[in-house]
């Protein structure tokens, strides 16, 4: 039996023989293709050599494309589980023809390779074709012995493949398998007619021939493209299935290990039948890895969001097996070692996938607890059969069920959900986020005073600190100070982490200190205290704090390079996920599980200040958002940005989307200091870093603490360390011969006291205050006595400034006789106190010192008793 692995090799063997060059899938996580939320098919990484965007490299290419198709327009999530053959991960096989051959030999080689390579049987295999298709139909004719009976047109549903809402399309033809009667899982539906594209288990499709031609446009219309392109895509889980005779993807051997591991951990065998949970678990983790792997990380929004959702669905069906704790991370080794020989990306980061998954499954257990509940509560309180969309977004939003979640818990319970009432208010707090992210009050609601008219604000300040500028209206708030719209204005408005400017707007008669400035829409407004005059619709000067412009600048540029270092030094999967730029520091936070060492710290300070010293060039240039990212410039994860972008490059060592104010080179910067590491989330490191002024100043003041410390030890710099351990030893000294006089001292003590003893009958009774400044003091005392006295029973009462402690020691010779956790309890509740402990030893703390007395009358009364 050929293994998922000889089957990969043999199609790309196969292409190859034909001319192909072989390619490197691209990560699941496209790098800055905002329009994509996941890599979903094979032809995704060459959308702009169809698009003529970009040079072909290869007329012939082959590969197999990792593809997660779990959002989107390809969007299998609900199906996986249910079926034996959807996934939110797969591999897809694929050979593509950038105007090189067409139809003929994309039919001729998938029909080879089918047939006569893997050796289906032709009686078995299906071709469709578009209705408008028939060249793809004469050359199945001709160039292939199909069954021509086995050949169907359909519409544009079935075969017009489309990437996404726009992008590279075509008609195409595919070819499905029937997996022989029997096979069908749609029995049960009466109007069911089992055929191709019929969506039952028994005919399905194995590999889809696109011959891509257009481009579908925004508007839905379709332009045609300059030349043709052939983009073909075989699931490589279908095609083990069959080649491995299995009943679905699932008993293949490539998630086979996943559920014998899963069935193993869970005591929970895996049935074709009721296996719906084993399948979405075994798929889910095979997908969270690559994800993760890929630089995908689970959050509330966009990608994130999906993979969260992900995660939570195999969490929950995780419960549905019996697992309370943590446990998809446990399968993560099985997926990298059935994956990991070919995609060897997972390779280095099995650590790093296991621990935040682990991560997430323990967030999501505690929120599901107490979700869990909260369901059962709107379930009892229902009346009818429809869980209220309300209700449903309650769950969606303080514990974290993904509305598939409680669809499923609902129909467990014969019940609904109100899909559009969720929806709702999905949408409802979409715009609250909206209008909490804009600004503390509302430019509308207030009474604007206009002196010119109004236009957006133009933005000079990346060139010129300084500008002739108009006031075009203006208010002011309950608090006196003047907020301003400007014709034009050099003042950076807060955004992307970055602080805005501050700076005076003034002429002879009007002065204004201006301390914050925000966008609104197309307008800056600038915030600002009046020191003179009033505003005018005259021309004013608009001027920055160029030196504090100048502080910023070096720390934006500086969170660019330590982004980069971080890349370089702890792997791709580091992301940014927020950042701030101030004058006197920055702080970048960033995907990474385990806190940085000292050895890590130091290697990120000297790449970047390494960087620094080159004193390399900053450049900025404004580009189409595709040639961008076909520089391979960073986009952040989630952000949409506009067709042309910003692009801030530092030679050719770092290139990012970006809208602020940076250094022309990085010489000056001056210096990086990191100040501080630390965790600001689960999964998210902090740093705190500093360039320039502030950095220098925080080596002086590192060293004149230095000093101060030498000056305080009267010891120069230089010795300071040798003397500070000679000082640490001079202590440890001081406290072993403290310790050895106060146990000398002790022993005095007792020697005096233990001829206080009283001979009772048949043992001896001391009861007595002692002095002794720690309980181990105490028990060491009791310890001599025990070993002293066999036949003494003791207790000792150590008064200090508000408290009695009290210790009871029965000698061994008693033990039958005496048990001293259970005496000591009564003599305490005489001090107000209490305790208990062993038989032979036990201690006990009290409160009234003065009642040591009677304390000891008790204990005497005691003892005799017994
Ligand atoms: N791009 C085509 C698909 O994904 C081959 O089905």
């Amino acid at each position: 039996m050929l293994s998922s692995k000889d089957i990969r090799l043999s199609f790309i063997d196969f292409f190859r023989s034909k001319g192909h060059q072989f390619v490197h899938s691209s990560p699941v996580v496209p790098e800055s293709d905002p329009t994509l939320l996941f890599t979903n098919a094979g032809m995704n990484q060459f959308k702009d050599i169809f698009l003529g965007l970009r040079e072909r490299d290869f007329p012939r290419v082959v590969n197999s494309q990792k593809c997660i198709r779990a959002g989107g327009k390809h969007n299998d999530l609900e199906e996986v589980g249910q079926d034996g053959y959807h996934h939110t991960f797969f591999e897809m096989l694929g050979n593509w023809s950038f105007a090189d051959y067409y139809k003929k030999e994309a039919i001729a080689w998938a029909w080879e390779l089918l047939t006569e390579v893997w050796k289906l049987p032709k009686d078995k295999l299906y071709a469709t074709v578009h209705d408008s298709d028939q060249e793809a139909y004469h050359i199945w004719k001709s160039e292939t012995d199909i069954n021509l009976a086995h050949i169907s047109f359909h519409g544009d549903k079935d075969n017009f493949w489309e990437m996404g809402e726009t992008g590279p399309c075509g008609p195409c033809s595919e070819i499905h398998i029937d997996r022989g009667e029997g096979t069908c899982d749609k029995g049960h539906d009466p109007e069911h007619v089992c055929g191709v594209n019929s969506g039952c288990a028994r005919y399905i499709e194995l590999w889809n021939l696109v011959f891509i031609q257009y481009k579908r446009e925004a508007d839905r219309s379709l332009t045609p493209l300059k030349d043709r392109f052939v983009d073909t895509g075989a699931g490589l889980e279908r095609v083990t299935q069959v080649l491995q005779d299995k009943h679905s993807n699932y008993e293949t051997d490539l998630f086979m290990p996943i559920i014998d591991r899963l069935a193993q951990l869970s005591g929970k065998a895996y049935d074709i039948e009721t296996g719906v949970s084993h399948r979405v678990i075994a798929d889910h983790v095979r997908c969270l890895c690559f994800a993760l792997a890929d630089g995908g990380f689970p959050s509330n929004e966009g990608r994130g969001y999906v993979l969260r959702r992900i995660l939570r669905r195999a969490a929950r069906h995780g419960r549905l097996l019996g697992f309370t704790e943590p446990f998809l991370y446990l399968l993560v080794n099985i997926v990298v070692e059935i994956m990991g020989h070919h995609f060897t990306e997972l390779k280095g980061k099995e650590e790093y996938i296991r621990t935040v998954i682990k991560a997430e499954e323990e967030r999501f257990n505690h929120t599901l607890d107490i979700g869990l509940q909260r369901f059962e509560e709107i379930v009892d309180k229902l009346e009818g059969k429809t869980i209220a969309g309300k209700d449903a977004f309650m769950l969606y939003d303080t514990y974290g069920f993904p509305l598939d979640l409680t669809q499923i818990l609902a129909s467990e319970h014969g019940l609904d959900v109100d899909l559009a009432g969720f929806e709702a208010e999905m949408e409802a707090q979409r715009e609250r986020a909206r209008s909490s992210s804009k600004f503390s009050y509302s430019a509308e609601d207030v009474e604007w005073i206009t002196l010119t008219e109004l236009s957006p604000t133009e933005f000079v300040g990346y060139t010129e600190p300084e500008a002739k500028v108009r006031i075009q209206s203006y208010y002011f708030d309950e608090e006196g100070l003047i907020h301003l719209r400007l014709d034009k204005t050099p003042f950076y408005a807060e955004s992307g982490g970055q602080v805005a400017d501050t700076g005076m707007i003034f002429d002879a008669d009007f002065e204004v200190q201006i301390t914050d400035v925000q966008k609104h829409a197309d307008y800056y407004i600038h915030t600002g205290k009046v020191l003179k005059g009033s505003p005018h619709a005259g021309e004013l000067t608009a001027k920055i704090d160029v030196a504090r412009r100048k502080d910023i600048a070096r720390n934006h540029t500086l969170t660019h390079l330590v982004h980069k270092a971080l890349r370089e030094l702890l792997g791709e999967h580091v992301q940014q996920k927020g950042s701030l730029v101030a004058p006197d520091h920055a702080r970048f936070d960033f995907t990474h599980q385990a806190a940085l060492d000292k050895a890590q710290i130091h290697a990120l300070e000297r790449s970047v200040n390494e960087v620094i010293l080159q004193n390399r060039e900053v450049s900025t240039a404004v580009l189409p958002i595709e040639e961008a990212k076909k520089q391979g410039a960073i986009a952040l994860f989630g952000e949409k940005y506009a067709d042309d972008v910003r692009v801030v490059s530092v030679e050719d060592y770092s290139k990012e989307l970006c809208g602020g104010t940076h250094v022309q080179a990085t010489g000056e910067i001056g210096l990086c200091k990191i100040e501080s590491e630390s965790s600001s989330a689960a999964g998210i490191r902090r740093l705190e870093v500093l360039s320039g002024r502030a950095a220098l100043e925080h080596v002086n003041h590192l060293q004149e603490r230095l000093h101060d410390i030498a000056n305080k030890l009267k010891s120069p710099d230089k010795q300071l360390e040798e003397k500070l351990d000679a000082l640490i030893q001079k202590n440890k000294d001081l406290e072993e011969e403290l310790k050895n006089q106060a146990a000398k001292h002790g022993r005095d003590q007792l020697g005096n006291i233990m001829q206080r003893a009283e001979q009772m009958d048949g043992f001896r009774f001391l009861a007595s205050e002692v002095k002794a400044e720690t309980a181990e003091q105490l028990r060491t005392m009791g310890d001599d006595i025990k070993s002293q006295a066999t036949d003494m029973i003791a207790f000792l009462f150590a008064p200090s400034a508000d408290k009695v402690s009290i210790l009871c020691v029965v000698g061994s010779a008693l033990k039958d006789r005496f048990h001293a956790g259970k005496l000591i309890g009564q003599v305490a509740a005489v001090l107000g106190g209490k305790g208990g402990g062993r038989p032979d030893s036990a201690m006990a703390g009290g409160k009234d010192a003065s009642l040591i007395p009677q304390a000891v009358e008790k204990a005497r009364s005691l003892v005799n008793e017994v």
